[in-house]
């Protein structure tokens, strides 16, 4: 497939990277500002990877060259598919919101559109580097980039905040910090099984054991609410960024 992949930043660089590695896309156009803003006559998908505010300056000088049949696939959060399809008339959108674990081919990437081949497309250009997760609407993007592209972060806060107990329990700050490392990267290695979540914890949680008296006291101090309360407080954010608030 031909595809033109528009800014080479994090996440554009972690894709042709993970594109590169698994050989799904070979030799992609990569358009930085250091190039002519030109795609290939031959683009079959014009990838936009630049920043939510800088999408239209970016996006304007290509649409002499870029075909209208090309579908346009957008992972920039908040661009809404209707301003992505005014900007670039005639051309099928799809909207994507990766992680840049993609550069490694083990990203997880959610999917929308509202033209199926284009839908496809997306596909074809995601599923080789991550794992794909199918939304029925545009508006569940915000909930999946919580759950999916700002998650790690708040796994890497409750392990912070378990290393911070870790000290008060005796530990030294990097010995509780080397292990809860350690059980990050056990936690992740779990996760990239088939296992659900429930078997992954029940493997670890024996009835009446210590693992378990843990868990009940994260239940009984509200961690279903923390959760709620981190994915509707990143909802409402993306929200209002859509809105330029
Ligand atoms: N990072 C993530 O984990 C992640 C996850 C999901 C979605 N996203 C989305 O991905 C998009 C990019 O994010 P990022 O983190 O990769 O940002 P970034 O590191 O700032 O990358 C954006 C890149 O676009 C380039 N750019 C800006 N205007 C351009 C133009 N006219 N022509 C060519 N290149 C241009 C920038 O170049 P300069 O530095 O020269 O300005 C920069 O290299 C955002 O819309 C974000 O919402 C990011």
């Amino acid at each position: 497939m031909r595809v033109t992949l528009l800014g080479h930043g994090r996440l554009g660089s972690a894709i042709a990277e993970g594109w590169r590695l698994t050989g799904a896309v070979s030799d992609p156009t990569i358009l930085t500002r250091a190039v002519p803003p030109v795609c290939p006559p031959e683009t079959q998908a014009l990838v936009v990877a630049v920043k939510p505010a800088a999408w239209r300056e970016a996006v304007a000088p290509l649409l002499a060259t870029l075909p209208v049949d090309a579908v346009v696939v957008s992972v920039m959060a908040g661009v809404l598919a209707d301003d992505l399809a005014a900007a670039a008339p005639g051309r099928p959108v799809a909207r994507v919101m990766p992680t840049t674990a993609v550069a490694q081919g083990q990203g997880v990437a959610a999917i929308w559109s509202a033209d199926e081949p284009a839908r496809a497309l997306a596909h074809r250009l995601f599923d080789p580097i991550a794992d794909t997760v199918d939304l029925d609407e545009e508006a569940m993007l915000d909930a999946a980039t919580a759950v999916a592209g700002s998650a790690p972060a708040f796994f890497y806060a409750l392990a912070q905040a378990l290393a911070a107990a870790g000290v008060e329990a005796g530990l030294t700050q990097d010995a509780a910090e080397r292990l809860t490392r350690g059980a990050l990267r056990s936690a992740g290695s779990g996760a990239g099984t088939d296992a659900s979540l429930e078997d992954l914890i029940a493997r670890i949680a024996s009835p009446g054991g210590t693992t378990r008296a843990g868990l009940d006291a994260l239940v009984d101090a509200d961690l279903n609410g923390a959760g709620a309360a981190a994915v509707q407080a990143a909802v409402s954010r993306a929200q209002a960024l859509a809105r330029g608030d």
